[in-house]
C-alpha cells in the first residue's frame, strides 16, 4: 500500500509516539486526521484536520467517527497507562483503562470495517503482552486483549482490511519516570539500547505497506519480549 494520498486517523496523534506517526505519514504525502483529547494546540499545529474526543466516554467514540468521515488507515495509538497493581485495580479504574485501550479501538475498528471496502489498521500494543508485569495489571490486560483483537479482526476482516500491531518496549519515559531511571532499563534489554521512536514508526509502516501482511505483531523492544521479564 502506497501511503501517498491516503486518509489516516491517528488516535492520540499530537504527542510522543503518535506525533511521530503523524509527522511520518505527512512526510509520505498522506492526509492525517489527528485525534486528540487534551493536546488541541499541538494537534492543530500538525494538521488542518483534527478531532477531539475523550475515548473514556464510549458515546464520544461514535461521535468522533461521524466527524472524521471516510478513511483508508486507522492507527489506534491513544492509550492510558497507570501503574495499578492488583489492590489498586478497582472495577472503576480497570474499566477506564480497558475502555480507552481496548473498547475504543474495538469500536473504531468495527466502524471502520462497516464503512470501508479496503484499508488497514495498526494497533499500538506493548512488549508486556509477553511479560507478566504485575505493576500495571489493567494496562497489561488491555494490551493483551488488543493483541488478540488484532488477530481476530485480521481474520474476520480479510480480504478487505488488514489488521496488524506494533509492540514497543520502553521508548519514551512516562511522566512519573525520570530519564535516568528510564535509561537504566537498557540493562534488561538484550540489545542494550532504548529503541528510537522512529523504529516504532518504521515497523508500523512495514506492516501497513505490504498487502499480504495481516494478523502480525512486530516487537520493537531490543529483544526484551523473549525474556518475558516485567519492568
Ligand atoms: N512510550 C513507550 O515507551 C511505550 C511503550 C510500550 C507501548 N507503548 C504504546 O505506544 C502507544 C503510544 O505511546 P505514548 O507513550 O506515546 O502514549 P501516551 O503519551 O501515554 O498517550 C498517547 C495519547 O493518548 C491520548 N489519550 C490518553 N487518554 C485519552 C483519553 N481518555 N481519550 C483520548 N485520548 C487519550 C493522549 O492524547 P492528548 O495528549 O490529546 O490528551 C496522549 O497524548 C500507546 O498505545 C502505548 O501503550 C508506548
Amino acid at each position: 500500500m502506497n501511503l501517498e494520498g491516503k486518509r489516516v486517523l491517528i488516535t492520540g496523534g499530537a504527542q510522543r509516539i503518535g506525533r511521530a506517526f503523524t509527522e511520518s505519514f505527512l512526510a509520505e504525502g498522506a492526509e492525517v486526521v489527528v485525534h486528540y483529547h487534551r493536546s488541541r494546540a499541538e494537534a492543530e499545529a500538525l494538521s488542518p484536520f483534527t478531532v477531539c474526543a475523550n475515548l473514556a466516554d464510549s458515546d464520544s467514540v461514535g461521535r468522533l467517527w461521524d466527524e472524521v468521515g471516510p478513511i483508508d488507515i486507522l492507527v489506534n495509538n491513544a492509550s492510558l497507562f497507570t501503574r495499578d497493581r492488583l489492590q489498586d485495580a478497582t472495577p472503576e479504574r480497570a474499566a477506564l483503562e480497558l475502555q480507552v485501550n481496548l473498547l475504543a479501538p474495538l469500536d473504531l475498528i468495527r466502524q471502520f470495517a462497516a464503512q470501508s471496502k479496503q484499508g488497514a489498521v495498526l494497533n499500538l500494543l506493548d512488549r508486556r503482552i509477553k511479560a507478566h508485569d504485575t505493576s500495571c495489571i489493567p494496562y497489561a490486560l488491555s494490551k493483551l486483549a488488543l493483541a488478540e483483537l488484532t488477530r481476530l479482526a485480521a481474520l474476520e476482516l480479510a480480504p478487505q482490511i488488514r489488521v496488524n500491531g506494533v509492540a514497543p518496549g520502553p521508548i519514551l519515559p512516562s511522566p512519573e519516570t525520570s530519564e535516568a531511571v528510564f535509561h537504566e532499563r537498557k540493562g534488561s534489554i538484550p540489545m542494550e539500547r532504548i529503541p528510537a521512536v522512529q523504529e516504532v514508526v518504521n515497523a508500523g509502516f512495514f506492516l501497513l505497506k505490504n498487502p499480504s501482511v495481516t494478523g502480525q505483531i512486530i516487537y520493537v523492544d531490543g529483544g526484551q519480549h523473549m525474556l518475558g521479564n516485567g519492568v
